[in-house]
C-alpha cells in the first residue's frame, strides 16, 4: 500500500523517482504522482490509474529533471483514485509538495481548522491538511526540517511524510510515525523509500528510521533526528540482494518466477543455520538459551498466508519442543485481550515486516511483558525492529501480491526455531534432530522435482476455467496447506474456494458436495502417518460417494489413493512436518494456472495490496 520515494543528487530526478515507484508497484496502488523542484516553484504531475498513465503524461509533457524530488503511489483510503486525490499535495501557495503513507486520524479537525482560516482544499484526502500545515510552518520557520518537526506533533494516526520546498532547493525532508521510511546512501546522492526496493538499484547501503524520527537529505548529507530535534545515528546495513532479483527475468509473471524460486528460497533460509547434526541460531541474541528455557507458551501472530505458515509451525514447534503453541490472526489477537506474561513468547510472521495488524499485535505483546521474536523476509522492516529478536527468512524479494516462496521460507524458519527450542529444552534426542536436519538439506532438491512434474496442472486449469467453486481438504499439517490452497485460488482467480480440516467434513461442509464439485485433498504419506492417511482416505470416499471430483496431492509411493482420485499430483516422500513445503507448491501452481487461463493479472489481483500498512 502506498509507495514513497525521495531523491536528491545528480541523476535525472524524474527517472530515479519513476524507477523507484515501479519497484514499489508490487505494494498495490491506484494512482501515482511526482513533484520536482523547478527554480522557485514546484513542478508536479499526478494521475489516477497505473504508473504507465503517469509515465505517458510525463513523456508527452516532461517535467524539469534536476534537483530534489518526491514520488508516490497511492492506495486510496480518503477519496477515490482520481488525479486530484493522487499525491503529491501542495502547500504554501504551491511552493511546497508533500506525499504521505498511512492515515492521519485527526485530519477532519485539522481540515475544518484550516478551512475556517481560509484554506481551500482541492482533494478529499487526509494528506492535503498535512501539506498545508507544513507549508504554513515553513512560512514561519523558513526551514523544512523545523516545519516538519512542528507539524508532526499535531498529527494523530500513522504516517510517513516526505516534503520538498522551492525555497530549499536540493533538500528532501521525511518524517515517520508508526510507518516505515528508509534512507539510501549513495555517492553524492541520497534516497528515501518506503522499502529498500525503492532505491536498491542505485545503492545497497541503507538505514531504517525508527519510530518518530525526521530525516533531512541533501546530495551530500543525510541527518536524522527525533521529533524533538535531537540528533541520532541510525544503524546502517547492506541490502543482501541486488535489484535484478526483483526483475521478472523472462517469466510471464512475478508469481511464476517466485514459485520457481522456492528451492532457492528454502536453501537460502537454511544456509548458515544447519550444523552437522543440529541447528545454530546464535542470531537470536537476547532470546538466548537461558531466555528460551523460561518460555512456557508460544503464540504465533500473523495474517493471511503467513498465518497458515504459522499453523504449520504450531504443529512442528509444539510436537518437537513440547511447549504449547497457539496461532492467532494478528488482528484478532490484541482485541481479545490475551493472557500474556514474560514466559510467553509471541512469534510474529510477516513477509513484508510492515503489516499493520501484525505490528500492532507485536506492540501489544511487548506492552503486556511478553517476549517477542519476528520471522521476517524484509531487512530493516518495522516488525523485526519492534521485536526483541529476528530470524530473517532469505526468500529474496517477493513482488507478486500473492505470497508463495515466502510461505515456504516462513515454514522453514519455524522448523529451524522448533528444532532449536527442542534442543534447548532437551525434548528431542540429537539423533532425532539430526534426522530432521538431514531431511531439510534434501528439501530444495525434492521441491525442484515437484516443480518439474506439474505440467498436468496447466491442462487441469484450462478444463476448470469456468468453475465457480473449489474445495480443499487436509488434516494435521495438511490442513493449513488446504487453507493456503484455497486462499491462493480465491485471491488471484476470484473463484470461491474454501479449505477444511478433513475431520470437520461431517460437521457441515459435506453439505456442499454435489456431483462434479472439485475437491483438492492434501494426503499425508501412508509411510509417515498411517492412521491419518486412512482417515483422509475415508474422507475421500465419503465425498466421492456424493459425486465429488477428487484431485489428490499425495506422496509418490501412495497407491491407496489411486482408486478414489480422479487425478493425483505426486510429491516425494519427506518427514511429516516437512510435507507442507512440498504439498503446497502444486496448489500455488494450480492457482497461477487457473488465473492465467482466465486472463487475469496474477501479480496484482484486484483490491489487494502486497503490504497492508493500515488496520
Ligand atoms: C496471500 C498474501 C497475504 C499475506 C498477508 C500477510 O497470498 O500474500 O495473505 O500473507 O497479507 O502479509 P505479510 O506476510 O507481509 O505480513
Amino acid at each position: 500500500m502506498c509507495g514513497i520515494v525521495g531523491y536528491t543528487g545528480q541523476l535525472s530526478t524524474v527517472e530515479v523517482l519513476l524507477e523507484g515507484l515501479s519497484r514499489l508497484e508490487y505494494r498495490g496502488y491506484d494512482s501515482a504522482g511526482v513533484a520536482v523542484l523547478d527554480g522557485d516553484e514546484v513542478a508536479l504531475r499526478k494521475k489516477g490509474g497505473k504508473l504507465a498513465v503517469l509515465r505517458d503524461s510525463l513523456e508527452h509533457a516532461p517535467l524539469p529533471d534536476e534537483g530534489a524530488g518526491i514520488g508516490h503511489t497511492r492506495w486510496a483510503t480518503h477519496g477515490g483514485p482520481t488525479d486530484e486525490n493522487a499525491h503529491p499535495h501542495l502547500g504554501d501557495e504551491g511552493k511546497l509538495a508533500l506525499i504521505h503513507n498511512g492515515i492521519i486520524e485527526n485530519f477532519a479537525a485539522l481540515r475544518a481548522e484550516l478551512e475556517a482560516d481560509g484554506e481551500v482544499f482541492l482533494s478529499e484526502t487526509d494528506t492535503e491538511a498535512a501539506a498545508m500545515l507544513v507549508g504554513r510552518a515553513f512560512r514561519e520557520t523558513g526551514d523544512l526540517t523545523a516545519a516538519m518537526q512542528r507539524v508532526v506533533a499535531r498529527l494523530e494516526g500513522q504516517f510517513t511524510l516526505l516534503a520538498v520546498h522551492a525555497d530549499q532547493p536540493g533538500v528532501v525532508v521525511g518524517a515517520c510515525h508508526n510507518s516505515p521510511l528508509l534512507v539510501g546512501y549513495g555517492d553524492g546522492e541520497h534516497f528515501l523509500g518506503s522499502d529498500v526496493s525503492a532505491f536498491v538499484k542505485f545503492t545497497p547501503r541503507a538505514a531504517a528510521l525508527d519510530n518518530d524520527q525526521i530525516v533531512t537529505i541533501t546530495a551530500t548529507d543525510a541527518t536524522v533526528t527525533d521529533f524533538q530535534g535531537n540528533p541520532l545515528e541510525p544503524q546502517r546495513f547492506e541490502v543482501d540482494w541486488d535489484s535484478s532479483a526483483a526483475d521478472k527475468g523472462g517469466w510471464s509473471s512475478f508469481m511464476a518466477k517466485e514459485v520457481s524460486e522456492g528451492p532457492v528460497a528454502i536453501a537460502n533460509t537454511l544456509r548458515g543455520r544447519l550444523t552437522d547434526r543440529g541447528v545454530d541460531l546464535g542470531e537470536l541474541g537476547v532470546l538466548d538459551d537461558a531466555a528460551l528455557s523460561t518460555i512456557n507458551r508460544i503464540v504465533i501472530v500473523a495474517c493471511g498466508t503467513a498465518s497458515y505458515s504459522g499453523l504449520v509451525g504450531k504443529y512442528a514447534i509444539e510436537t518437537w519442543s513440547r511447549v504449547p503453541v497457539e496461532v492467532d490472526l494478528a488482528h484478532e489477537f490484541r482485541y481479545r485481550d490475551p493472557v500474556l506474561d514474560e514466559h510467553t513468547l509471541v512469534i510474529s510472521i510477516s513477509q513484508s515486516g510492515e503489516t499493520m495488524d501484525t505490528k500492532m499485535a507485536v506492540q501489544h505483546a511487548k506492552a503486556q511483558g511478553a517476549r517477542t521474536l519476528s520471522i521476517c523476509n524484509t531487512q530493516g522492516a518495522t516488525i523485526p525492529r519492534e521485536s526483541e529478536a529476528v530470524l530473517y527468512t532469505h526468500a529474496g524479494p517477493e513482488v507478486a501480491v500473492a505470497s508463495t516462496k515466502a510461505f515456504l521460507a516462513q515454514v522453514i524458519g519455524q522448523l529451524l526455531f522448533g528444532l532449536h527450542l527442542a534442543k534447548v529444552r532437551g525434548t528431542m534426542s540429537d539423533d532425532a534432530i539430526a534426522e530432521v536436519v538431514a531431511e531439510l538439506e534434501e528439501l530444495p532438491e525434492k521441491l525442484s522435482q515437484v516443480l518439474a512434474e506439474q505440467e498436468t496442472l496447466h491442462e487441469l486449469a484450462h478444463w476448470m476455467s469456468d468453475t465457480r467453486s473449489v474445495l480443499f481438504l487436509g488434516r494435521h499439517v495438511g490442513y493449513p496447506v488446504a487453507l493456503e490452497g484455497a486462499l491462493k485460488l480465491k485471491e488471484i482467480s476470484y473463484i470461491h474456494a474454501e479449505g477444511f480440516a478433513g475431520g470437520e467434513l461431517k460437521h457441515g461442509p459435506i453439505a456442499l458436495i454435489e456431483p462434479g464439485q472439485v475437491v483438492f485433498v492434501v494426503v499425508p504419506s501412508p509411510r509417515n502417518e498411517p492412521l491419518l492417511h486412512s482417515k483422509i482416505v475415508s474422507n475421500i470416499q465419503e465425498i466421492r460417494a456424493r459425486g465429488a471430483r477428487i484431485i489428490a496431492v499425495a506422496e509418490a509411493g501412495d497407491a491407496a489413493v489411486l482408486p478414489y482420485a480422479d487425478q493425483v499430483l505426486r510429491v516425494p516422500l519427506t518427514l511429516p512436518m516437512l510435507e507442507p513445503v512440498l504439498q503446497v507448491v502444486p496448489l500455488h501452481i494450480f492457482a497461477l494456472e487457473l488465473a492465467t487461463a482466465k486472463g487475469l493479472d496474477v501479480d496484482q489481483p484486484r483490491n489487494l495490496a502486497k503490504s497492508v500498512t493500515v488496520e
